[in-house]
C-alpha cells in the first residue's frame, strides 16, 4: 500500500513501535511519548473503533461502501495520550474497544485494503510537532516509512498469552487460558498473512524480544536507542 506523503520540510519526527499484541508495545509507546512529551498514535484503537462502531450500527463488514463511509466520517475524540475516555460519535467506548472480542473484530476489518487506505489519512494527521510515537502493525513499514527510529517488539506466544490472561483476570473477567492462546495464534496468523500491509518488521527496525524482560527493561532499551537516533 502506498501512503501519500506530505512535504518533507518541517515535518515532525516519528518513532514507530510495531508488533503483535501482548508484547507491551502500547505501554512502551505511551511511556515514550510521555517521556519525550510527544504525541501518541495508538493505531490499533482506530481499527477497533471502526470494527465496534460498524457493528453497533449494523453495518456488515462485507458491505465495503458503508464500512468505508463510516470509517471516513466517524467522529473520534480522545485525550492526547489515548488515556481515559475515548468517544466515538459522542459515545464513551473506551472499555468496549479494549475488550478481547473487539481486537478480534478489528483484525477482521484490518484485512480490508479500502479500510486501511481510509484510515491512513487519519493516521498521518497525528504527525505533529514536536514529534509522534506511533504504535501498531504497519507503522514503520507503510504509514511512516521515514520514521527516525523503528522498533518491532516480540515475545513468545505463551508469554503473551500469560500476560493477557493476568490482565483480564485482574479486571475480574472469567477467561480460559487455552482458548486465549488459540485466539492469539489465530489473530497473529491473520495479521501477519494478510495480503495488504501485513505485520512484519521493517527492514531497518530494531527487534526486541521482550519474553524475559520487564516493562522497565524494555523501556530503557527503547529510550536509549531513540535518544541516539534523535541526536
Ligand atoms: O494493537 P491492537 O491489538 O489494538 O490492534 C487490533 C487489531 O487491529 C490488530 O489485530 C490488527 C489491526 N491493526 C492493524 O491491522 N494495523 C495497525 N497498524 C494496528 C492494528
Amino acid at each position: 500500500m502506498t501512503v501519500p506523503t506530505t512535504n518533507k520540510a518541517n515535518i515532525a519526527p516519528v518513532i514507530t513501535i510495531d508488533g503483535p499484541s501482548g508484547t507491551g508495545k502500547g505501554t512502551i509507546a505511551q511511556m515514550l511519548a510521555k517521556s519525550l512529551d510527544w504525541h501518541l498514535l495508538d493505531s490499533g484503537a482506530l481499527y477497533r473503533l471502526v470494527a465496534v462502531g460498524a457493528e453497533n450500527k449494523g453495518i456488515l463488514y462485507s458491505n465495503i461502501n458503508e464500512l468505508k463511509k463510516f470509517t471516513l466520517e466517524m467522529d473520534v475524540q480522545f485525550s492526547r495520550l489515548f488515556e481515559g475516555s475515548i468517544e466515538l460519535n459522542g459515545e464513551e467506548v473506551s472499555n468496549l474497544i479494549r475488550q478481547e472480542s473487539s481486537g478480534e473484530l478489528a483484525s477482521q476489518v484490518a484485512e480490508n485494503p479500502e479500510i486501511r487506505v481510509a484510515l491512513s489519512e487519519r493516521q498521518l494527521k497525528f504527525r505533529q510537532m514536536p514529534g509522534l510515537v506511533a504504535d501498531g502493525r504497519d507503522m514503520g513499514t507503510v504509514i511512516f516509512p521515514d520514521a527516525k527510529q523503528k522498533f518491532f517488539l516480540t515475545a513468545s506466544p505463551e508469554e503473551r498469552g500469560q500476560r493477557r490472561y493476568k490482565q483480564l483476570i485482574n479486571k475480574g473477567l472469567n477467561v480460559n487460558l487455552r482458548a486465549l492462546l488459540l485466539d492469539i495464534a489465530a489473530r497473529d496468523a491473520r495479521d501477519s498473512q494478510r495480503a495488504i500491509s501485513p505485520m512484519v518488521p521493517a527492514e531497518d527496525a530494531l527487534l526486541i524480544d521482550t519474553t524475559n524482560l520487564s516493562i522497565d527493561q524494555v523501556f530503557e532499551k527503547v529510550l536509549t536507542s531513540s535518544q541516539q537516533a534523535l541526536d
